[in-house]
């Protein structure tokens, strides 16, 4: 039988299973929508791109501090913030086949008004006006938190919820980060988490699922102050972009009536993937909407001014992106496909490994022994594979296909001089580097930023 030739999309899917990326979750038991595994190098870069995020806003930085907090908290945290009233997306019905949409997402509600349309009149008659009111029923408001129970009694009093965002863990502690770091507006706090939304149509692989990762950061700043710091914050997290390798990113600020009620102003940063131009992370001003919410009595969310003896509660300004979105525009920027090979260009500090080492042949114990010696070395420094199957071209092949930017091949020259051979990922360049001086040769390599 022929094969449909792939889509771009359908090619970097199919990679990032074959060579241990990301699996469909519970794969085993036939799947859960929107839930997936991330495999062995797939946790390697999703840790490189976490840690690279961490390093550049909280490590580098002298006014921002982590967190990490429970991910189900009071469910009064969440009335608080709004999200048990109105953190829900439009839903409508098939009446037809009962699959449920979001009613914003017209492309799909068209695409299926088609296919039923189509069945109900095969003579054709396409073309015409599709009455929508016919296939699905009026939309209603959906709630996107996954609620749970907590203790051993299933009722109303102990219902809480799983995270939607990590954000409202970090504005109840703010009070907490103020009094025990002793510190002074302004300030941030950032968190790296799980969150979990029920999500009415996860797709786009990794792009919409039901349990994700987010680093979120709250700026908190002096009211006045906080057009300058926003503006501030576009420029930092898309320079953290281009340190990270990620390019085709593009910023566009969200109309009023795209944006939350209570942001002064979002922008949203922007990848190309295959599927069209989709947010990765978003940047809001969001005024002090959430201090004074949680707000309970006294003057725990304000912040007394020791210059100016006034107490103000801060605005924040909120950095918020995803990590799986990363993820997936990382793979998609750096898939490319050559002559005779498929790579992944990534920037060395984000690759999962930094190198390979391979004997030149397995059957040497001489080469293997050697190449064994300086793989232990280079690996209590660096991400290391082993390869000593096949030969050279298909190692360097497997290594391109998961973006190992270096390949270091241990061969007779070795055992005369004691060098070795650096093959170059992107030139495909070769040259000969003393084994003694690896440690030195990948040091000076940009491995080590932007995650060490
Ligand atoms: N605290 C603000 C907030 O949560 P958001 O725009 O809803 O804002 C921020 O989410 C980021 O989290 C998004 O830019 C995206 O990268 C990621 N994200 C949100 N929903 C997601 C989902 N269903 N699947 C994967 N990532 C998601």
């Amino acid at each position: 039988m022929a094969h449909e030739p792939q889509t771009r999309m359908e090619k970097i899917v199919s990679l990032a299973k074959r060579r241990g990326f990301v699996f469909p979750g519970s794969e085993l038991y036939g799947g859960l929508a929107g839930f997936y595994d991330f495999g062995p190098l797939g946790s390697e870069l999703k840790f490189n791109i976490k840690q690279a995020w961490w390093k550049a806003n909280v490590l580098e930085r002298d006014d921002i501090f982590g967190l990490s907090t429970a991910i189900i908290m009071n469910p009064k945290v969440w009335e608080a913030s709004g999200h048990v009233a109105g953190f829900s997306d439009p839903l409508i019905e098939c009446k037809i086949c009962h699959q449920r949409f979001r009613a914003d997402h017209k492309d799909d509600i068209h695409q299926h008004s088609m296919d039923h349309y189509r069945n109900l009149h095969p003579e054709g008659g396409v073309g015409q006006i599709i009455p929508y009111t016919q296939i699905f029923m009026p939309s209603r408001q959906f709630n996107l938190m996954f609620k749970t129970f907590v203790g051993p009694i299933e009722d109303e009093t102990s219902i809480a919820y799983l995270r939607p965002e990590t954000a409202g863990g970090i504005f109840v502690n703010f009070r907490n980060v103020l009094d025990t770091m002793r510190v002074k507006v302004p300030f941030g706090i950032a968190q790296i988490g799980r969150a979990f939304r029920n999500e009415i149509n996860p797709k786009d692989f990794v792009f919409r699922t039901r349990e994700f990762e987010q680093m979120e950061l709250e700026y908190f700043v002096k009211p006045g102050d906080d057009e300058r710091a926003f503006q501030e914050w576009v420029s930092v997290r898309l320079a953290w972009y281009k340190r990270i390798g990620l390019n085709n990113v593009h910023s566009r600020e969200q109309s009023a009536d795209e944006r939350a009620h209570y942001a002064k102003a979002t922008i949203d940063i922007e990848y190309d993937f295959p599927f069209g131009r989709k947010e990765i992370e978003g940047i809001s001003n969001r005024g002090d909407f959430d201090l004074k919410a949680h707000s309970r009595e006294g003057d725990g969310m304000s912040y007394f001014n020791e210059e100016t003896k006034r107490r103000f509660v801060p605005y924040v300004i909120e950095p918020s992106a995803g990590v799986e979105r990363i993820l997936f525009a990382l793979l998609c920027d750096a898939y490319h496909e050559e002559d005779d090979r498929i790579v992944l260009k990534l920037h060395p500090g984000i690759a999962p490994y930094k190198i390979a080492v391979f004997p030149l042949l397995r059957n040497k114990p001489g080469l293997v022994k050697k190449a064994e010696e300086i793989y232990r070395g280079l690996k209590k420094h660096f991400s290391v594979a082993w390869d000593d199957r096949g030969n050279i071209g298909k190692r360097y092949y497997c290594q391109d296909e998961i973006g190992t930017p270096w390949c270091v091949t241990v061969d007779f020259q070795t055992l005369e001089d004691d060098t070795v051979t650096v093959r170059d990922r992107d030139t495909m360049q070769q040259e000969r580097v003393p084994a003694s001086e690896l440690d030195q040769y990948f040091n000076e390599k940009p491995i080590a930023s932007p995650t060490r």
